[in-house]
């Protein structure tokens, strides 16, 4: 490897129920089949586990209460191989947990309660040696507090790496915070609310004009994630005017599960950055991660560095549909 991954962000326990279809306000959906799961997530967590499933070195930083759902998610990142010395267990919370609602196209909605990740502090950030042993790259998402996150790039700047920064919900973000974010990564509603301009990602024409939005605000590197379509990449190479938003398609997949397809997108994206990826390859690898993640039940179903390689080879020579 070339350096390692630090994540800085949420764990979940997922509380996951699956349902033909989303209840609308006020009606309640029943099913008798099945079951309720509880299942370890967190979109740091998620992040982290899809990283070292790439090969990747991976550090966590985060807050988990002290109780069993602290146990399941800290469990499934050991497993993965992920380095949990940067959690801190707060004996005075709950351990943060989602309730997931998934329907029979793999569509979900997601509550999430907060509890210890909401508790995280600048000060974890300050203490945390996460940073010290050769990381090259952070990421982050916003479901920890905002300063909190923007401590971790800022120190993550002055340690040299590289951010990736999870822009969701990008309602009211720091300007400081995409000071310090290398790489923004939105989807496409996110996009929209973040460029201020009723533009339609979907369509090619606008591409350059959301590309000079997200540079106006101080996002010089951006992916937009459009789900079954896959990704657009907005690199350096778009900042300097030297090339063009660069669309990378998704392998087509029957979606069972898309809950954590995002955050095993992000988690990819960071161990190709950091094993020396540009921008684009690395996208590339991580729209295809994000595919299979969508193929599996669960949140935390991203596939291994080799299951890629050989879904990418069936995918290539057409025999591949699911
Ligand atoms: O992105 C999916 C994740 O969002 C879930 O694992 C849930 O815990 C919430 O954080
Ligand atoms: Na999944």
């Amino acid at each position: 490897h070339h350096g390692g991954i630090v994540v800085v962000g949420s764990l979940n326990a997922d509380n996951t129920v699956r349902v033909h279809s989303l209840p609308a306000p006020g009606e309640t959906v029943l099913r008798h089949d099945g079951q309720g799961t509880w299942s370890p997530g967190g979109k740091g967590a998620n992040q982290a586990v899809a990283a070292a499933r790439q090969g990747a070195r991976v550090a966590i930083v985060g807050a988990v209460g002290d109780d069993s759902a602290a146990h399941l998610v800290t469990n499934a990142l050991t497993e993965a191989g992920v380095d949990p010395n940067g959690l801190v267990t707060l004996s005075d919370t709950r351990t943060g947990t989602a309730l997931i609602l998934v329907d029979d196209v793999g569509q979900n909605s997601i509550a999430v309660f907060s509890g210890a990740n909401g508790k995280l502090t600048v000060d974890h950030i300050a203490r945390t040696d996460a940073f010290a042993s050769g990381a090259a790259v952070l990421c982050a998402s916003l479901e920890t507090p905002a300063d909190v996150v923007c401590a971790a790039t800022r120190r993550a700047k002055e340690s040299g790496m590289l951010t990736i920064v999870n822009l969701s919900p990008c309602d009211e973000i720091d300007p400081e915070l995409l000071r310090h974010t290398d790489v923004g990564v939105l989807n496409e509603v996110e996009a929209q609310q973040f460029v201020k301009e009723p533009l339609s990602v979907r369509s090619p024409s606008v591409w350059q004009d959301i590309g000079r939005s997200l540079r106006q605000r101080n996002l010089r590197q951006a992916i937009i994630t459009l789900g079954g379509d896959g990704a657009v990449v907005f690199d350096e190479d778009v900042a300097e005017g030297r090339g063009v938003p660069h669309h990378l398609p998704a392998p087509p997949v029957v979606a069972r599960d898309t809950t954590g397809c995002g955050d095993a997108f992000i988690g990819a994206l960071a161990a190709r950055l950091a094993d020396g990826q540009t921008l684009r390859q690395a996208a590339r690898h991580a729209v295809a991660v994000a595919a299979i993640t969508a193929t599996r039940p669960g949140t935390q179903s991203s596939p291994t560095f080799d299951e890629v390689v050989s879904f990418s080879m069936s995918d290539r020579d057409g025999s591949r549909h699911d």
